[in-house]
């Protein structure tokens, strides 16, 4: 039996184009696979790392459940819900930081990165890969679908299941990252990797204004109308293959490379492909009710506390914890 399970934080008001085509977009596809269980989730404990306004948590954490349903994840299909309505999850993590070296969080990017900006890491922070190790272990997941920036994670957890097994004998499953090779690392609106905490990203559900205009001030160079345009770093482009049907990215790419599309030309084509793409989940978003979304994690969490707690119960009698 394959379990496919994976998360997003909620970090900021919306998902973006990297957490859709790095991840999200995966977790829809993949629930139509046979025999095998699909569980996606919130990681609110997560967000706890940098947000420090609750109130807006607590919007962010909706937002993002809303998205997921608007982008096509099925309750029918998947086992939803948040973090915090499966405490197991932390105390899992307690067992494991007990048993997690030091130097292994030391190798950890996202601490690494906050050090040498000089910000400082908290001890959740220094810990997030042992949370994130206990909410992938603790559903025995075979597959974890993320983006590239998340394989040292997927690595992390595995070291932890590792060392378990070692001590208390074979208990977890080793999970493997799934990452799509297209779309491992999607570009954000600079240039650099698209993350919320760049300040660089498109979201599909932001106000359709603020998204064409986003598009429209994409940084370029400065080769006029009729000059041949390089394909490669060509951000433009780099965005219309993700959401441009066949015909219009082969007819795009042509008249870039041969000359006669100008850039101002092709962010409209990219403006307009970006909206019709999105606009089945931009209207779906707009029906769900937040009724809705309750009794979807409501049920979601039942579901997944029955494996949770079994995993649990396992581990607490293997350590020792009566
Ligand atoms: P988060 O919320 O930062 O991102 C959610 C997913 O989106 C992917 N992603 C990207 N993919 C491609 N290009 C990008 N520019 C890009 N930006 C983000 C991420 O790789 C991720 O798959 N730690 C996780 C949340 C988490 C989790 C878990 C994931 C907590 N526990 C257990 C899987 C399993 C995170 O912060 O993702």
């Amino acid at each position: 039996m394959q379990i496919f399970f994976s998360g997003t934080k909620p970090t900021g008001e919306h998902t973006h184009l990297g957490n859709y085509f790095g991840a999200i977009k995966q977790f829809v596809d993949l629930q139509n696979g046979e025999n095998r269980t699909n569980i996606y989730f919130i990681a609110n404990y997560h967000a706890l790392t940098t947000e420090r306004d609750g109130t807006k948590l607590v919007t962010n954490t909706w937002n993002i459940l809303r998205e997921y349903i608007a982008y096509g994840i099925d309750p029918k299909k998947s086992i939803i819900f948040i973090q915090s309505d499966v405490p197991e999850h932390t105390e899992l993590a307690w067992i494991f930081n007990c048993l997690t070296p030091f130097g292994l969080l030391e190798r950890a990017h996202a601490y690494k990165d906050a050090l040498s900006k000089g910000k400082e890491a908290s001890a959740g922070l220094f810990a997030y890969p042992v949370l994130m190790a206990a909410d992938i272990l603790i559903y025995q997941s075979t597959h974890v679908p993320v983006g590239k920036d998340q394989k040292q994670h997927v690595e992390i957890a595995r070291d932890i299941a590792e060392k378990f097994n070692h001590y208390y004998g074979e208990t977890f499953v080793l999970p493997q990252a799934v990452i799509m090779e297209e779309t491992a690392t999607v570009t954000g609106i600079d240039g650099e990797k698209m993350s919320k905490s760049y300040h660089n990203t498109i979201s599909p559900f932001e106000d359709e204004k603020s998204l064409v205009k986003k598009i429209m001030s994409l940084k370029t160079d400065s080769k006029g109308i009729d000059e041949p345009k390089d394909l490669a770093g060509n951000i433009i482009y780099q965005y219309l293959e993700l959401v441009g049907d066949e015909h219009l990215c082969k007819q795009v790419k042509e008249r870039f490379l041969k000359g006669g599309m100008g850039y101002g030309e092709a962010k409209k084509l990219l403006a307009q492909a970006m909206l019709d793409y999105f606009a089945p989940m931009r209207k779906k978003y707009h029906m769900i009710t937040q009724t809705d979304l309750e009794n979807i994690v409501k049920e979601g969490a039942i579901q997944a506390k029955v494996i949770a707690r079994r995993t649990i119960d396992t581990v607490r009698n293997k350590v020792g914890i009566v």
